[in-house]
């Protein structure tokens, strides 16, 4: 529990205040569904790759909360509520920006994150936990979705994990369930950031259904390992309209020199890539 602390204490007073509230015009608050009903995972290791909770200094964290400010604040127009986060490939790092953008947000805004890439669930082994059901057998019917929200021991981090059926339930993505699954994750969580780490566009069906679902899709490229045309037809698919942005990953800030203008820059980033690249 010390690191949980440590990690809650770092969060500035203007943090604090952002807490959720149930103020009824406020943007962001609390869940609308009594929490204490909904089941428990306990976190008992956070991957060392979630850089916003090991390394809050670090510049790969500070780029998560230039992001998370973002999209919290956008130019014009309300917030994006309900984000997924896609990329072209298998390998780009949506796994790493969700997580991260999880933590990130979950300091000051009621968060849940959803494990909907079925083909690569990969949450367990991030978080060192174990969870039942998820999402795969709630589209299947076989449980309701109060059963797959998690609560965490991180106030204000609600997990949806992959879950079971993951073969069977991509079909049902193409079907009413997807649609009344995020009906009903939005009567739940009104005034919740709901992040969805989604499988690669370009590989399978899955997320392009859930795009249309969704307010914004952020998408994710690697440095030095996505291509342009990928990226390209990535964004295509799932049309323009929808891009909220172009997460950089594993990005050098002095080769600034490809991809449209229409997509804002983060990089993320230089640092960790040195440590930990692969
Ligand atoms: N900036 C980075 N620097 C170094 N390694 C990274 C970076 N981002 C991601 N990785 C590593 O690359 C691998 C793939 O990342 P991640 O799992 O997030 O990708 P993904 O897009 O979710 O892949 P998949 O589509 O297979 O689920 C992981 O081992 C991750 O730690
Ligand atoms: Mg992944």
């Amino acid at each position: 529990m010390g690191k949980l602390t440590n990690f809650f204490r770092r969060v500035g007073p203007l943090e604090e205040a952002e807490a959720p509230q149930n103020n009824k015009n406020a943007i962001y608050g609390a869940p609308a569904i009594d929490t204490d009903l909904l089941p428990y995972v306990e976190i008992s290791k956070i991957d060392q790759r979630i850089m916003v909770y090991h390394k809050p200094d670090s510049i790969v964290a500070e780029n998560f909360k230039i992001l998370r400010s973002n999209i919290l604040h956008p130019r014009t127009g309300l917030p994006s509520k309900f984000v997924m986060v896609a990329s072209a490939i298998p390998g780009e790092g949506k796994t790493f920006v969700s997580l991260n953008l999880a933590f990130s947000f979950a300091r000051s805004v009621s968060t849940v994150l959803v494990e909907s890439d079925l083909r690569n669930p990969s949450f367990s082994t991030w978080l060192e936990c174990s969870f039942a059901e998820g999402i795969s057998d709630a589209l299947l019917e076989k449980v309701s979705i109060k059963d797959i929200i998690y609560k965490t021991n991180f106030p204000n981090l609600y997990l949806i994990p992959a879950g079971f059926t993951i073969e069977e339930a991509s079909d049902a993505f193409a079907s009413e369930r997807l649609v009344i699954f995020l009906d009903q994750l939005r009567q739940y969580f009104p005034k919740s950031f709901v992040i969805f780490d989604s499988s690669p566009v370009l590989v399978a069906s899955e997320p392009i259904y859930l795009s249309r679902l969704v307010d914004g899709v952020l998408m994710v490229a690697r440095y030095g390992y996505s291509d342009r045309d990928g990226i390209n037809d990535a964004v295509e698919k799932i049309g323009r309209s929808k891009i909220l942005g172009l997460v950089f990953n594993g990005f050098n800030i002095s080769s600034l020199n490809i991809i449209s203008s229409r997509f804002k820059y983060y990089h993320l980033s230089k640092k960790y890539y040195r440590k930990n690249g692969s």
